[in-house]
């Protein structure tokens, strides 16, 4: 199967990641049920305050079962270990039904994780059994890529330790930018880093920005439609999405006991533009 592998990324936070992150996976879970035969969307959050629990409702299984893509990088040969930490977030009794949508949660425990990981690759023991950080992720998650056709990561402001990994593992990038000054500053040097990467491995860290999500667009523009247009002379027209505009019903949807934005509103002004960019996303 040719699963995509698509990091939402950018070295600042709040910009928009898990937001885009959980709605570009509903989105693509609809469209797998509408074009693909029910095809299977993963999540997996990399961040460890483990918001996609929220974005979906259920943290409450999750801290139950003590899910975390933590558990499954320290031992990354165990298949049996990664289904028992991945999470259906299909809902339909509750009317919110996901049947193809799956999360392999973060907690806390990712930042002890990634600490250890980092004594790992220092140890010669690591390096003899073949231990590498810049492919765990592909290493531990290469068993899910016969099962899904979408894997979306959702990432933390500040990827350190995973990024190589993350950039070894994901085909595309998608990049949600505020749309103000100093996050395009902070877009900017996401970017560049992973350029950087590139050159100096361009098989190992294969990741190209696939689309650049203008987020947030206030409803007095004028500032902020500059800030769009510096966007596309940057990245080139064809990378920058339409901006997706400022609105409570975005905030609101997670709060309202973690409905998606295309199940709590889909048919406000940012849940249309959303699905546009699901579109995109899903046509490659
Ligand atoms: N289009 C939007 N309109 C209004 N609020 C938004 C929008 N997109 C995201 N938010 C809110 O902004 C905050 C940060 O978004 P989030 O997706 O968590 O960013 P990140 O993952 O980059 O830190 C959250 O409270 C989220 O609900
Ligand atoms: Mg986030």
């Amino acid at each position: 199967m040719n699963t995509r592998v698509i990091a939402v990324a950018d070295n600042k936070g709040g910009v928009g990641k898990t937001t885009t992150a959980a709605v570009l996976a509903d989105g693509l879970a609809r469209m797998c049920r509408k074009y693909k035969n029910g095809a299977n969307v993963l999540v997996v959050d990399l961040d460890p305050q483990g918001n996609q629990a929220d974005m979906f409702g259920v943290r409450a299984d999750v801290q139950a079962e003590e899910l975390c893509v933590g558990n499954v990088l320290l031992e990354p040969e165990n298949v049996g270990l990664l289904q028992d930490n991945i999470i259906s977030v299909d809902r339909a009794e509750e009317g919110l039904p996901r049947p193809n949508l799956y999360l392999l949660p973060a907690s806390r425990n990712l930042e002890d994780v990634t600490q250890d990981l980092v004594i790992m690759t220092t140890m010669r023991t690591a390096r003899r059994s073949g231990f590498d950080l810049d492919t765990i992720l592909a290493d531990a998650l290469a068993p899910l890529l016969d099962h899904f056709d979408f894997i979306i990561i959702d990432c933390p402001p500040k990827l350190d330790t995973l990024k190589r990994a993350v950039y070894n593992f994901a085909d595309e990038v998608i990049v949600p930018v505020k749309t103000d000054h100093v996050s395009l500053v902070g877009a900017r040097q996401h970017t560049d880093d992973l350029y950087n990467l590139q050159q100096e491995n361009p098989r190992k860290f294969k990741a190209r920005v696939s689309l650049v999500i203008p987020t947030m667009l206030p409803a007095r523009q004028v500032l902020a439609m500059q800030v769009v247009e510096r966007m596309k002379s940057f990245y080139g027209r064809d990378l920058v999405s339409e901006p997706v505009p400022e609105s409570v019903y975005v905030k609101e949807a997670p709060a309202a006991g973690g409905k998606t934005l295309f199940e709590y509103a889909p048919a406000s002004a940012p849940a249309r533009v959303y699905a546009s960019i699901v579109e995109r996303v899903f046509n490659g």
